[in-house]
């Protein structure tokens, strides 16, 4: 890593913005790049920190196409859920910009033409996989098959997800069409590509060797694509949604969107701060960051950089803190099935509660392997970690303030071991805490914030000033002023963290401004000085709202299921007389009971026309028994006696199974004579 720097720009990964974000999206990137930026910000250093919405690409149109309405109409309502709902959750990009912005258009085209004009693509007709219902070459997400190398089914035509691997197309097995599901056909055309192959010495050399620090997910998912050998890559597409080719007789072809995102957040750096951009891209001083989900990984550690090889004039990135997934009550996140908790929606339903999703992110967050967020969890940690560690401590030591000294810092005397053991821990803290976030250890950085809170409620626990204070009022101050400082360093220790939590804490205590530097010093607050009334810092989350919450998605996975029914494939011929065999009646209910001790089972007596029979039903789910009685229904007659629950059933009453997996007791339509043979 290059120790010299001065400066540091941030990129996170631009979300398309073809549906709103999700947690998955927070705990992935934009959580641990905030965490980052607001901490290099505290440390007095230079940052920029980019964000934007990535508003080309295939997700954007069959968004638009499944909705009718145009790829502009979708971007433009995304990209402003997105920005507001950051900007709500404390997320402090320095600019938040736009692929389809005209900045972008210009600065993406002359990025292809510089390298067109160099001489940096092969240009080359191939044959295509190409819709001919739609009239449309797939590529992309247009186009899903099987991945050549790990055999996931649902590979699309650019990367397949599963493996991480990037692929072309033609790569998939068994290839469909996503617009009309048809095996497509093949198709010439010709595209500009970029030859990665000719970057592959410099890229091996750059990650392998001069890179070895960074995390081993990104690592070695490099080294694997590496040592399987890089391809020239197709920077430009057949589609009509997306940046112009800028060149001549490149007519109806647009960029590859993963050529034009990620000079996204060029572009967004020269809307933030205009002709001074190239110090940020450029100079050797500068070292640039991408936060980024493990999908992106060879996109930004090799696509993007090799583009920027190849253009010669910039940096390439020092650090990829790439995550893994977060999963959602063990189940995959989902845009495209809704199976998510929207930012959008959580800022509604849990108002005022943004700290608690950041924490609860970071402390769960999927920094080296998949990781599940759940409600149950979600309530317990912030109850039994926020409210009763965190909250609880500061909340002491403020309440007794105000009984003892009226709200006033009392002045501290003498220190004893326990005060100079606990300033000794925090100074210890604050060193593993830097070191932690230097290395992008953000879940460790935050339980080491939570260690300093711990270590206060440890040393009240100790102290007991509420006890001292009945005979030594000397000895109180101090205690007091020593919780007092503490707290006003957990200011500082969360507000990377938890922003809202640390701004209402500073003008509680009444804090000046705050550096990174002033952590681990017990002299942040001056004696005499006042501060405010306790207000309680978080709140417990009650039952009602994660079984809101878990309702919520258990509809969702109901409706998805809903959604996807379809009937069953037609069995096998049988011949008449197979079916012959069968002896159906009709019957009427006579009485209809719940079998005692039975979750399952209705217990029937049936007029059978023939004095009567006993069926047992496993319907009891979905019947109320009373409901049942007087109707009539189709059973079989001619299967042998069978016992169930020590009661004998004299048959089968028939149902059909529902979509959602209920079943319907089906009848004659008409009157028909109790013992009638259905046929
Ligand atoms: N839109 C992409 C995704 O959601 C990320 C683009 S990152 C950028 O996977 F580098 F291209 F901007
Ligand atoms: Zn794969």
């Amino acid at each position: 890593m290059n120790k010299e720097y001065k400066r540091t720009l941030i990129t996170s990964a631009l979300p398309y913005a073809n549906g709103p974000v999700h947690i998955g999206h927070l705990a992935g990137v934009y959580v641990p790049a905030d965490i980052y930026a607001r901490y290099k910000r505290l440390n007095g250093e230079e940052v920029l920190f980019i964000g934007g919405s990535d508003e080309h690409g295939v997700p954007i149109t069959i968004k638009a196409k499944a909705e009718g309405v145009t790829p502009q109409d979708i971007v433009d309502r995304y990209h402003n859920i997105i920005k507001d709902s950051f900007e709500q959750l404390g997320i402090t990009f320095d600019v938040y910009g736009r692929t389809t912005s005209e900045t972008h258009r210009k600065t993406a085209s002359d990025f292809f033409r510089k390298l067109y004009e160099k001489g940096e693509f092969i240009e080359k007709t191939s044959e295509q996989l190409y819709d001919a219902e739609a009239n449309q070459f797939l590529a992309d997400r247009y186009v899903t098959g099987t991945c050549p190398h790990c055999g996931n089914e649902h590979a699309y035509g650019d990367q397949c997800e599963v493996c991480g691997t990037s692929l072309n197309a033609t790569d998939l097995i068994n290839p469909r069409s996503a617009i009309t599901g048809n095996t497509p056909i093949l198709k010439e055309t010709s595209h500009w590509y970029l030859p990665l192959d000719k970057w592959e010495p410099r890229l091996r050399q750059w990650i392998l060797e001069d890179h070895k620090e960074w995390r081993s997910n990104v690592y070695g998912q490099c080294k694997s694509w590496l040592d399987m050998g890089l391809q020239p890559r197709a920077v430009s597409r057949d589609l009509d949604w997306g940046i112009p080719v800028p060149v001549e007789g490149a007519e109806g072809k647009v960029l590859y969107v993963w050529f034009d995102a990620p000079i996204g957040y060029i572009s967004n750096t020269i809307d933030c701060v205009g002709d001074d951009w190239e110090k940020w891209w450029k100079d050797s001083d500068t070292r640039m960051i991408h936060f980024i989900g493990k999908d992106n990984i060879v996109f930004h550690c090799i696509v993007f950089p090799a583009m920027l090889m190849a253009d010669g004039t910039y940096n390439l990135p020092d650090n990829v803190p790439a995550n893994e997934f977060l999963n959602l009550e063990d189940n995959k996140i989902s845009t495209s099935r809704n199976y998510a908790v929207w930012l959008h929606e959580y800022l509604q339903e849990l108002p005022g509660r943004q700290d608690e999703l950041r924490y609860v992110l970071t402390a769960n967050a999927p920094e080296t392997k998949d990781n599940n967020f759940t409600w149950g969890d979600f309530q317990q940690r912030v109850n039994s970690e926020l409210v009763a560690i965190l909250g609880n401590f500061i909340n002491r030591a403020v309440v007794l303030t105000h009984k003892y000294f009226d709200g006033t810092v009392p002045a501290a005397g003498a220190l004893e071991e326990v005060d100079k053991k606990l300033i000794d821990e925090f100074a210890t803290l604050k060193q593993e805490m830097t070191a932690q976030l230097e290395e992008f250890k953000f879940r460790d950085a935050l339980r080491t914030a939570m260690d300093m809170a711990r270590a206060g409620n440890k040393y009240l626990q100790e102290t007991e000033p509420w006890k001292v204070a009945k005979t030594d009022m000397e000895r109180t101050a101090t205690i007091l002023n020593i919780a007092l400082q503490a707290s006003a360093n957990l200011a500082i220790a969360f507000e990377p963290f938890l922003p809202f939590m640390s701004a209402r804490l500073i003008k509680m205590l009444g804090m000046g401004d705050i550096t990174w530097s002033m952590l681990g010093n017990f002299d942040l607050l001056q004696a005499g000085g006042h501060i405010g009334k306790a207000e309680l810092l978080f709140e417990k989350v009650e039952d009602e709202t994660v079984l809101f919450q878990q309702e919520k998605l258990r509809k969702t996975v109901e409706e998805n299921k809903l959604a996807a029914w379809k009937p069953e494939a037609v069995k096998e011929n049988v011949e008449y007389d197979d079916f012959a065999k069968l002896d159906i009646r009709v019957g009427k209910v006579l009485e209809c009971i719940n079998v005692p001790k039975s979750k399952k089972l209705l217990q029937f007596k049936i007029d059978d026309g023939m004095g009567g029979r006993t069926i047992l039903s496993g319907i009891a789910a979905y019947y109320k028994p009373e409901d049942l009685i007087g109707k009539e229904v189709c059973f079989i007659a001619n299967f042998p006696p069978r016992k169930m629950m020590g009661r004998e059933s004299m048959g089968m009453i028939l149902s059909a199974v529902n979509a959602d997996g209920s079943l319907t007791v089906i009848g004659p339509q008409g009157e028909v004579r109790p013992g009638a043979t259905v046929g």
